[in-house]
């Protein structure tokens, strides 16, 4: 092969460096980029319900609920918790089976429970029962909220994420919220090329920001980071960068890096598990029985479920076993499921039986009640007969 030279390989090699957008120099991040950010919020944010006030239970509630599902998800899951419990108190005293209905389907129940345990916490606070006098917290719903950063990571459940979005929207301080739309958009901002999941990245992206605050308004620039990142600076595929406010401020950009960014540690793999999941109907009737205490999906609800694949001849010798006298049997399609550390491959058996079997194995419950109480977790939701 022809060797062309220094002069030549130099010009290749310029060539495969990305162009520069014209008139696109980066801008140095200071308070003109939180301008950019506080005003573009103001014309563009989504209307959501959680938005209307600043009241820091319905923040609060809305904030754990986003980190384990997307926005339009949310709305109706925050629509119901609030009608169903509107205050700190309502919260506070709900019974553990409500609140995991209202739960079900988000998942990571100790969240809903962690806040009832905060709820419980506010209200042992001497002032929980004086009526807010700032006139930006309805004082209706929060009477009592802790407004100091260390006080709200005290509660249990709240992390920086929760406490500083809660502190800026709600308290008007100056305290990041650094959520995985932020991480994004700072990562291409400052082309970071580290983990961005890692501690020392998400610690340089807050101090950073930390000190971008506005000195009023503070919420408006936390939740404008976080529009920034759903709306315009999108994952998975092509960001909108012809819309984005503060583009002459991006370094990835500039350097035609947008796709590459963030860079994520690779995930590890989940556990495999084959599970074979029992549909018991007797007289119309669901059986359903608690899981264990501390175990994954711990007290909820599930259908009866052994660990492994069994055949049909299997499945019924196990409900003879459970003293269910099956009568026949059908099988379900098989479903995935996938949890944080462990993924189940399900299959069902739809086992009508000539008894209920002994009182204490399971709880028989009809339809309405399967539907209207019973906290039954996503993963079973597909063995539900029609
Ligand atoms: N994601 C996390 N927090 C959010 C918020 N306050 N509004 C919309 N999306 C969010």
């Amino acid at each position: 092969m022809k060797d062309n030279g220094n002069m030549n390989s130099e010009i290749r090699s310029d060539a495969a460096v990305p162009k520069t957008p014209a008139g696109s120099a980066v801008l140095p991040l200071d308070s003109s980029f939180t301008v950019e950010v506080t005003g573009w919020y103001r014309d563009n944010r989504r209307n959501l319900p959680w938005r209307q006030d600043k009241d820091p239970y319905h923040v609060w509630v809305s904030e754990i609920m986003l980190q384990q599902t997307r926005v339009e998800a949310v709305r109706d899951y925050y629509q119901r918790f609030m009608q169903a419990l509107p205050t700190i108190e309502a919260l506070a005293e709900a019974e553990e089976e409500q609140l995991l209905k209202l739960w079900q389907g988000l998942g990571y129940y100790n969240r809903v429970r962690n806040l009832q345990k905060a709820a419980r916490q506010i209200l042992q606070n001497p002032s929980a029962e004086e009526v807010s006098v700032d006139p930006s917290v309805t004082g209706f719903a929060s009477a009592g909220f802790p407004r100091t950063m260390p006080e709200i990571l005290a509660l249990p459940g709240i992390g920086e994420y929760t406490a500083g979005a809660i502190a800026s929207i709600c308290f008007d301080q100056r305290t990041p919220a650094v959520d995985g739309n932020v991480l994004r958009v700072m990562a291409r901002l400052t082309e970071e090329e580290g983990d961005v999941k890692s501690t020392p990245v998400k610690r340089s992206f807050t101090e950073l920001l930390a000190d971008l605050y506005p000195d009023t308004d503070c919420g408006d620039f936390t939740q404008g980071l976080i529009e920034l990142g759903a709306l315009v600076c999108l994952p998975n595929g092509q960001p909108r960068c012809e819309m984005c406010p503060v583009s002459g401020f991006c370094r990835a950009r500039a350097a035609g890096r947008v796709m590459e960014l963030p860079v994520k540690a690779e995930k590890k793999t989940r556990r495999q598990e084959q599970r074979t999941v029992f549909i018991l109907s007797c007289g119309g009737r669901l059986a359903v029985r608690r899981r264990p205490k501390g175990s994954l999906l711990g007290n909820l609800y599930e259908f009866p479920q052994v660990s492994r694949h069994l055949t049909a001849g299997a499945a019924v010798s196990q409900a003879e076993a459970w003293g269910c006298h099956p009568l026949d049997v059908t099988r379900s399609k098989q479903y995935k499921h996938i949890f944080s550390h462990v993924e189940w491959d399900m299959i069902g058996y739809y086992i009508n039986c000539g008894s209920e079997g002994p009182g204490e194995t399971f709880r028989w419950v009809s339809r309405e009640q399967l539907e209207e109480e019973i906290p039954l977790p996503s993963a079973f939701q597909p063995f539900c007969p029609e």
